[in-house]
């Protein structure tokens, strides 16, 4: 095959993007936060790639951050933009959000790890499920419910499916880091023992394998490159959020440098592919995965059979 034959486009349940990747949930609220979004804004209407706010909680309740968050709208009129919340908020606070923005979706976000670490965190968990269940019925838009790095299991999906919620984005752990960084802020009592908390974002995706035709699944967390894409998509991820490493290349080579890191890996992921022999992601989604390591031992104990995902191409071509 040739590479003129492939074509990345990912099919998602509200339409299709032609770029699988996106810019994930980081910033806002403070005047060196519009800028960055200014900066990951310009790049995403340069490049067509998806992007999402940071946290719009403190904009919800202070209206003088609002153009904080705005920018990435100004900027980027007519791109694809995801609104984010916490599961502490209601369905005012989701259409607040969305509003705001003229968003095209909204993103929930879960982060109880960096909230019991926080020393001002939040201690009570008990409306979250609740407030997921009445925003995903309340919303017209697709609602994208994600962690923050630490990855989910089984229970979880199980959890968010059965109130209502379509797409999931494990943003597993490998990345960006919320209890290290929020040790930090600690001169004592720190959870140093908890930096390894949570699920990988290649072992939150083996345990998505059961709910892959019940769910839409985005994978995020620790990606740093086109193969760390590909490794998603191929474990049956339709879209991929990167955060950590675009935040590094705005911050230090501006919108500039991000326009030409994404454009290099968007030929490069193509790339990827026909030395794959794909030239798509269904037949992406149907290549050989080998596991070792950490995923193995996972799956070992969990599922699914590796056995079968080793040799899945005989059985789907
Ligand atoms: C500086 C920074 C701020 C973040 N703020 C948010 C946020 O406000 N809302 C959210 O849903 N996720 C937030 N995240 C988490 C990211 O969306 C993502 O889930 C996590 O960083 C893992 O991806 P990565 O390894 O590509 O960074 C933030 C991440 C970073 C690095």
């Amino acid at each position: 095959m040739s590479l003129s034959q492939v074509d990345c486009l990912t099919s998602l349940p509200f339409g299709t993007w032609p770029v699988p990747f996106f810019i994930n949930g980081m910033t806002g609220g403070s005047e060196k936060t519009k800028k960055i979004n200014e900066t990951l804004a310009r790049a995403a209407r340069a490049t067509g790639i998806a992007i999402a706010s940071g946290s719009q909680k403190a904009a919800i309740k202070d209206p003088t951050l609002r153009d904080t968050f705005r920018m990435l709208r100004e900027v980027n009129p007519d791109g694809f933009i995801f609104a984010n919340i916490g599961a502490e908020l209601d369905e005012e606070a989701a259409k607040a959000a969305i509003d705001m923005l003229d968003a095209d979706g909204l993103q929930i976000h879960l982060n109880a790890p960096q909230e019991v670490v926080m020393p001002e965190g939040d201690r009570d968990f008990s409306s979250w499920l609740k407030n997921i269940e009445r925003i995903t019925h309340s919303i017209d838009l697709p609602v994208v419910v994600k962690e923050v790095g630490f990855g989910m299991s089984r229970a979880t999906f199980r959890k968010l499916m059965d109130a209502g919620v379509q797409i999931i984005d494990v943003a597993g752990r490998g990345g960006a880091n919320f209890i290290t960084i929020e040790n930090q802020r600690r001169d004592r009592s720190r959870f140093d023992y908890l930096e390894d908390w949570g699920q990988s974002t290649v072992i939150s995706m083996l345990e998505a394998q059961p709910y892959l035709d019940r769910a839409t699944f985005f994978a995020s967390g620790g990606v740093r490159h086109p193969l760390d894409i590909l490794k998603g998509l191929a474990l049956g991820a339709r879209a991929i959020g990167i955060s950590g490493t675009f935040l590094h290349t705005a911050l230090t080579k501006g919108s500039e440098g991000l326009i030409a890191l994404i454009e290099e890996w968007k030929q490069q992921m193509s790339q990827i592919m026909l030395l794959l022999g794909c030239r798509n992601l269904g037949e992406l989604r149907r290549t050989d995965l080998i596991f070792s390591g950490a995923p193995e031992q996972w799956a070992r104990l969990r599922g699914p059979r590796l056995e079968e995902m080793a040799t899945r191409s005989q059985r789907n071509s």
